[in-house]
């Protein structure tokens, strides 16, 4: 079990409004008490913030809103105490406009950094459109009149891509990774990886260019797969026991297993946006959004899609939200009063009971919920606010429709502080909170749930234990779906050495009749988010139960 932790709004401890390494330390037994295993960080790397840390300016210090390299060794040395291993955030794709490195680059073509970035010389005219995701005129190359030429940038102006066909800029890469594994952290996730391939002959885009094509115009290009194993090679195969994980949503399902096959030598695991993408995509029409929302059978055909291309080889993961995404709870379950602590524990029953490495993310294990900021003025994301003004130029109607949208899907509601107790800013901070802690913290916080049996936190550590305790099954035992068809539940076995659990889940604010062709009225409830559950196959709403059979 992986707990993704969002490190600037986890726990301030110097009243800056920032959270810092030292608050995530003074966290450590709290984390401990939910029973993971790993924790990733979002990056604490020295960089400007335009995009919270992933444009690095220094791969080697720590920002300093977050605190020292001391403070860093000791948060280490109080995870391993307690078992818990660290996966650092490595952003490979680009760094920060303030790296040493593009501060060269962008002096002179003769500066010997100029070739750790990509750039399109003038005289050859203007550049191949490639679009940016989240530049003010969506536009990814830059001009830069000292060297009369344009940069590459996929993300923000001020994320440089870099050039990983250069060598040196590769070596360098690899010796970044190595001061962190010396250090003693165990893993990295790979960020945006399948950008840092590029076919870089820079075919002009097809004027029909659709979202499917993506990979072919913007990464993931066959050179991907040399630099990953030049990586195992050069760094990760000198250390025991390192994890990886890439950041791979935009890898075509057919080509999971290329990365991810023992035998390739690339990575461990990957994750993909699936779930994410039909049950909230980012769509402007939030009637859409609404209607996926309700597609229980979609998402049953992901999980035994996904489980099926692991039967025998790889391994998956599973998460339901990041901080590139909204809340659970609002998104997936129901957080109006009456269903927001059934429908997250019935969420958190279906994500750890699955074939694969379940990622938590911070807050959701007390059911936080999406802020819904009302104007563009609150929001602090670059994404949403560029693309508001983009849209704002084409019409008015349009950019109102993206604020209505990004009210549920904005990557700003995952980010707002973490609700520890009551007080004020809910004890995140002692100053001004970078982000808005949401209105909702009185109700919502660590210590509330920690007082209450019945909490949403509670039942995450009842779910861990068990998740644990019966690893065979619930970690490694086969999965089989059980009324498919069924619109309203997802229900399914897990199975190994004889033994079998059956879990059952109603992703509806309604009742539901589950057909699984089993007679389970005599199995033994392991666990429940309602009282009195009873063993026929109704369902109330967001009920959940497994069962040992
Ligand atoms: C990844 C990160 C996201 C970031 C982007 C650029 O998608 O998860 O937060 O903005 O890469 O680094």
């Amino acid at each position: 079990m992986v707990y993704q932790l969002y490190p600037r709004s986890f726990q301030d401890s110097d009243g800056d409004g920032v959270g810092d390494l030292n608050g995530i330390t003074q966290r450590l037994d709290y984390l401990q008490s939910l029973g993971i295993d790993a924790i990733w960080l979002n990056p604490i790397c020295a960089s400007p913030n335009d995009d919270n840390g992933y444009d690095i300016s220094d791969y080697r210090a720590i920002m300093k809103e977050m605190g020292t390299m001391q403070d860093f060794d000791a948060l280490l040395a109080g995870m391993k105490k307690r078992n818990i291993k660290l996966i650092m955030d490595l952003v490979l794709n680009h760094s920060s406009d303030e790296h040493d490195w593009f501060k060269g680059a962008k002096s002179s073509r003769d500066n010997k950094y100029y070739n750790y970035y990509h750039w399109w010389p003038a005289e050859k005219g203007t550049p191949p459109k490639r679009y940016s995701l989240f530049d003010e005129e969506a536009n990814a190359w830059r001009y830069n009149s000292a060297t009369k030429s344009y940069y590459l940038h996929y993300f923000s102006r001020k994320q440089p891509d870099l050039n990983w066909e250069n060598p040196a800029l590769r070596n360098e890469m690899y010796a970044i990774m190595k001061f962190w594994l010396d250090k003693g952290v165990s893993g990295f996730r790979l960020d945006a990886f399948p950008f840092m391939a590029k076919d870089t002959s820079w075919p002009a885009m097809p004027a029909d260019f659709t979202n499917d094509q993506f990979v072919r115009y913007y990464g993931a290009d066959k050179k991907v797969h040399d630099y990953l194993k030049e990586m195992n090679e050069k760094v990760l195969d000198k250390y025991t026991d390192v994890y990886t994980v890439g950041e791979g949503g935009v890898i075509p399902f057919s080509k999971v297993m290329d990365y991810v096959n023992e035998d390739n030598h690339e990575l461990n695991t990957l994750y993909h946006d699936e779930i994410g993408n039909i049950w909230g995509r980012d769509s402007l029409d939030l009637g859409e959004y609404k209607t996926d929302r309700k597609n229980v059978t979609g998402v049953k055909q992901i999980v035994s899609k996904w489980d099926e291309k692991f039967r025998n080889k790889g391994w998956n993961t599973v998460y339901l939200t990041n901080h590139d995404q909204s809340r659970a709870v609002s998104r997936y379950g129901n957080d109006s009063p009456a269903y927001r602590i059934p429908s997250a524990k019935m969420l958190y029953t279906f994500l750890l009971t699955q074939r694969a490495v379940p990622y938590i993310y911070n807050g959701d294990e007390i059911g936080m919920t999406n802020i819904r900021f009302k104007n563009i003025e609150q929001y602090n994301d670059l994404q949403t606010r560029n693309r508001y003004y983009i849209l704002l130029k084409e019409s008015k109607e349009k950019a109102e429709a993206y604020l209505l949208n990004q009210q549920e899907l904005s990557r700003d509601n995952s980010r707002t502080p973490m609700q520890w107790n009551n007080s004020a800013n809910a004890g995140f901070t002692g100053g001004n909170p970078w982000l808005p802690v949401n209105p909702n913290y009185p109700e919502v916080n660590v210590e509330a749930a920690e007082k209450d049996k019945n909490s949403i936190l509670n039942y995450v550590r009842q779910m861990s234990r068990l998740r644990h305790d019966r690893k065979d099954i619930l970690v490694y035992g086969k999965y089989s779906l059980l009324d498919g068809a069924n619109p309203d539940v997802f229900v399914y076995t897990r199975e190994s050495g004889g033994k079998k659990l059956l879990v059952l889940l109603n992703f509806h604010g309604t009742n539901a009749v589950t057909n699984t062709g089993i007679d389970f009225s005599k199995a033994k409830l392991l666990i429940s988010n309602y009282e009195n559950t009873v063993a026929d196959g109704h369902l109330r709403p967001y009920e959940a139960a497994v069962f040992e059979l």
